[in-house]
């Protein structure tokens, strides 16, 4: 085999073989120009994002204000995750279940094998060795992203751990790794010249869940091409801990801190867009309380030895929403970004070369670059920086990281909220009457629908554990691996669970809770609920908070405007269970049984 190897593989940093002749098949039927294999260090970003300047894919921003950071402006039909076009192909279609699309795995490897087809001509094909969670983990979970854009490898530096290091580990452990392949879909013909963002119309964002790989090709965008992010840590993951016993999920985790100096981890899950960042950097209104960040967008949980569950946060960097992000509302966030190092996408320039976007400041700059490139004022009909725009951000420059973020078998978890965008009905805060109830409250999640995934905005749909876009299987046998695996945990220690929604409306329309960081009064509710000190009112959806257990102290709130948030209204409720029976009939037979209880229990409630 050696001698036959491709010349282009000349000089690889491996002899590991099962990689070198992935390698050499991708090349093959890419055939890019060159090779370059990704060790992680600084002078190779550097080199790349001086590349990235050149081409007009980065802008580097004033290194007074943002330093060693850039901005990119994607092609305006590449902006977001692409749902239609994301598919599961397991062997079976039933394997794949109602939630996602289907397609037989060996037409779909046909159609693809015919896009990648030379994909790459002109290009230079980028090997990336990355590790989802901790090098040095029991069993780390290890992927080789090979993509077309430079971006993409600047952008996977600082979402995850890559480099030589990962790639001696795989060597050395003989270890499997997910094949991720990615390509932009956008071959140069000689001298013909590049373009900024270069990408394709068609997209395809495909798994194969047995096979454990990752086909990528078309876009250019974070959930769509960061290999490592969306489609491994939540598909392909969901898949594994299917198989093996633990539960990739969306959620972000964070570090509580009472008065008292008891610590309590709470993970929550809330769909795209609907909260994660901004709560896990919470800065607290509340005294003597206090918040650390562990992660914001991805938790990998297991049962520990005790029967308690432990979570981990796999990812190394921040990938969040751009608009809302500001000094009033998430100063944590803003001093991350601040410290640079970070790669902006879709936002808009100021005229000192720094960035701004909807809700950074509350003073508007008179005049920006917006995130099409055009001159834009206050006065313009249309936002300046793109709804979906994002930070990507190391997440060591949090400076409220918890010190157990770097300990590879993670921390208990105390409390998990499920938690969705709704205008009406669902309250502030509910928490479940029991563990079969609160995974029914995550088994019945709703959400509006946001800017973060292609497609109408504001639509409300069923999001089961803020996981529907990123089940890599079956949505009723994910829901069942949830009710066995926890039947395993020591039930005296199992998390309590919570429903939350920051985003009810009032009659006149605003947000009926101030959200943010007096999200932290939710939060000590919740804990004290756990231990018992907090009053509460028991309604048919569970319990809710009675207005004065919650601390108010320093709120601009009436009693009567923290009832709005807090209420339960049996009407709205009773509107509610249609929907929630259509929701289940969807599932066919796969939904465990313990939730078909669940739901008459509810209805017999509401009477
Ligand atoms: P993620 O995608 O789930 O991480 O969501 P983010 O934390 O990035 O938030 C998405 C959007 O929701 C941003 O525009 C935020 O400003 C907004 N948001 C987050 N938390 C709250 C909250 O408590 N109340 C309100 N009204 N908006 C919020
Ligand atoms: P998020 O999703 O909004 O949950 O951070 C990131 C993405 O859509 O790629
Ligand atoms: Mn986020």
């Amino acid at each position: 085999m050696g001698a036959t190897r491709l010349r282009l593989l000349e000089g690889a940093p491996t002899t590991y073989e099962p990689l070198l002749s992935w390698v050499e098949e991708v090349a093959e039927l890419t055939q890019p120009d060159r090779i370059h294999w990704v060790d992680g260090s600084e002078a190779e970003y550097r080199k790349l994002t001086d590349e990235l300047v050149a081409a007009g894919t980065l802008t580097r921003l004033n290194p007074d204000l943002f330093p060693n950071s850039f901005a990119a402006f994607s092609d305006p039909a590449d902006v977001a995750r692409v749902e239609e076009q994301t598919f599961i192909c397991s062997r079976n279609e039933r394997d794949a279940g109602f939630t996602n699309n289907w397609m037989e795995p060996a037409e779909m490897k046909t159609k693809l094998k015919g896009l990648f087809s030379g994909s790459m001509r002109g290009r230079t094909m980028y090997v990336i060795p990355f590790v989802m969670g901790h090098l040095d983990a029991e069993d780390p979970k290890f992927g080789v992203e090979i993509s077309d854009s430079a971006y993409v490898v600047a952008s996977m530096r600082i979402m995850a751990r890559i480099g030589t290091d990962v790639l001696k580990k795989i060597e050395q452990t003989n270890a499997f790794f997910v094949p991720a392949l990615h390509s932009v879909g956008a071959p140069l013909e000689p001298g013909q010249a590049d373009v900024p963002w270069p990408c394709n119309p068609e997209k395809w964002i495909v798994h194969f869940p047995e096979e454990r790989s990752i086909w990528s090709y078309g876009s250019g965008y974070g959930g769509n091409a960061l290999l490592g992010k969306k489609c491994y840590a939540l598909r392909i993951a969901s898949v594994m801990a299917r198989d093996e016993g633990w539960l990739a999920e969306h959620m972000l985790i964070l570090k509580l801190t009472s008065p008292e100096k008891k610590v309590y981890n709470v993970a929550a899950a809330f769909p795209s867009a609907c909260g994660k960042t901004n709560l896990a950097l919470l800065d607290p209104t509340i005294e003597g309380w206090k918040v650390e960040t562990l992660g914001d967008d991805i938790t990998w949980m297991r049962f520990g030895k005790e029967g308690e569950l432990r979570a981990v946060n796999p990812e190394a960097g921040l990938f969040g929403v751009a608009p809302g992000t500001g000094w009033g509302t998430n100063p944590n966030a803003m001093r991350a970004i601040a410290k640079g190092n970070s790669i902006f996408t879709n936002v808009a320039l100021t005229d000192d070369g720094g960035v701004w976007w909807e809700g950074m400041t509350e003073e508007v700059p008179a005049h920006l670059t917006d995130w099409r490139g055009n001159d834009w004022t206050p006065e313009a009909d249309r936002p300046a920086a793109h709804p979906n725009s994002r930070f990507c951000t190391p997440i060591d420059q949090i400076d409220m990281l918890a010190p157990e973020y770097f300990a590879p078998n993670g921390v208990e978890v105390h409390a998990i909220l499920f938690g969705g965008r709704r205008k009406t009905t669902i309250p502030l805060v509910t928490q479940s009457r029991d563990w079969a109830n609160g995974i029914f409250m995550g088994a019945t999640l709703s959400s509006e629908t946001t800017a973060a995934a292609a497609g109408a905005v504001g639509v409300v749909r069923r999001d089961p554990m803020a996981m529907l876009p990123f089940i890599g299987y079956d949505a009723g046998d994910y829901l069942n691996h949830w009710v066995r695996l926890s039947g395993k945990g020591n039930p005296a220690r199992l998390p309590k669970i919570f429903l939350v929604n920051w985003f009810r409306r009032t009659r006149e329309g605003g947000f009926a809770w101030p959200g943010f960081g007096d999200n932290s009064r939710v939060l000590k509710w919740a804990i004290e609920r756990i231990e018992g000190a907090a009053d509460a009112v028991e309604t048919p959806i569970g319990f809710v908070p009675t207005a004065e257990s919650l601390d108010l102290d320093g709120l601009d709130m009436t009693p009567e405007q923290v009832e709005e948030a807090v209420r339960f209204d049996a009407d709205e409720w009773r509107d509610e269970v249609p929907g929630l029976e259509e929701w289940f009939a969807r599932f066919g037979g796969s939904l465990p049984l313990s939730l078909t209880n669940e739901l008459e229990g509810l209805k017999k409630r509401l009477g």
